[in-house]
């Protein structure tokens, strides 16, 4: 399963790419708010650092004006992914786009049939909210595993980006489940390689290792 980072902070892109573990980016109006920055620009910052599809999202709700917005935002770097809701203007712009032979990412989807949908209309991923459904006590989850198997009945080839992701769980069950992509917030991905019995199993070794008067 492919790692994106869910923000539009510089920082911590920089840092988390570091690490060779980050595969894309995705942002939304919301997260270029929390940066504080102006989106283009935030953007172009942002495909330099990472190698991966970074999604930024049109904010118009009409066929042409997505159409003018996506094409716009693409001509910002190569590694740009269109992001567009999923509406009827969002799914036409979508199949356009894509015939245009830029990467989309068709987001805000609650169902199964918006991403049966998307799929129909090339898009390059689908982004199923988990957590947003989850809070509406929906399984979040269920909606990743019909995805999947709709996919699979098909061989869709549109990849499964599981958004909104909350918990560490969440990450989990999204790996079991065949996501092809988990957008996680850097607070979540930092929480994956906790455990309190690392933590202690390493003091213990180290403070024997101190014991042992060697070096290595
Ligand atoms: C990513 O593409 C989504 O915009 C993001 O994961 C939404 O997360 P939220 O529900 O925590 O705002």
């Amino acid at each position: 399963m492919k790692f994106f980072l869910d923000t539009a902070v510089v920082d911590e892109i920089r840092e988390w790419n570091a690490t060779g573990l980050l595969d894309g980016v995705t942002t939304n109006p919301s997260l270029i708010l929390k940066s504080g920055r102006d989106v283009k620009e935030v953007l172009a910052e942002i495909c330099d650092i990472v190698e991966g599809p970074v999604s930024g999202e049109v904010v118009a709700t009409d066929y042409d004006t997505m159409l003018k917005e996506g094409r716009e935002l693409a001509k910002i770097a190569k590694n740009i992914c269109i992001k567009l809701p999923i509406t009827m203007d969002g799914v036409r712009a979508c199949k356009t786009l894509v015939d245009e032979g830029f990467k989309t990412n068709m987001t805000l989807c609650f169902s199964a049939n918006q991403a049966l949908l998307v799929a129909k209309a090339g898009a390059t991923y689908v982004s199923p909210f988990i957590g947003r459904l989850d809070d509406m006590a929906i399984d979040g989850m269920e909606l990743i595993e019909e995805i999947r198997a709709i996919y699979d009945n098909y061989m869709f080839e549109t990849e499964i980006l599981a958004a909104s992701i909350r918990t560490v769980n969440h990450v989990k069950d999204c790996a079991i489940a065949g996501a092809d992509v988990a957008t996680l917030p850097p607070s979540t991905i930092e929480k994956l390689v906790k455990h309190p019995l690392t933590d202690k199993g390493l003091e213990d070794f180290l403070a024997d290792w101190a014991k042992t008067g060697q070096s290595i």
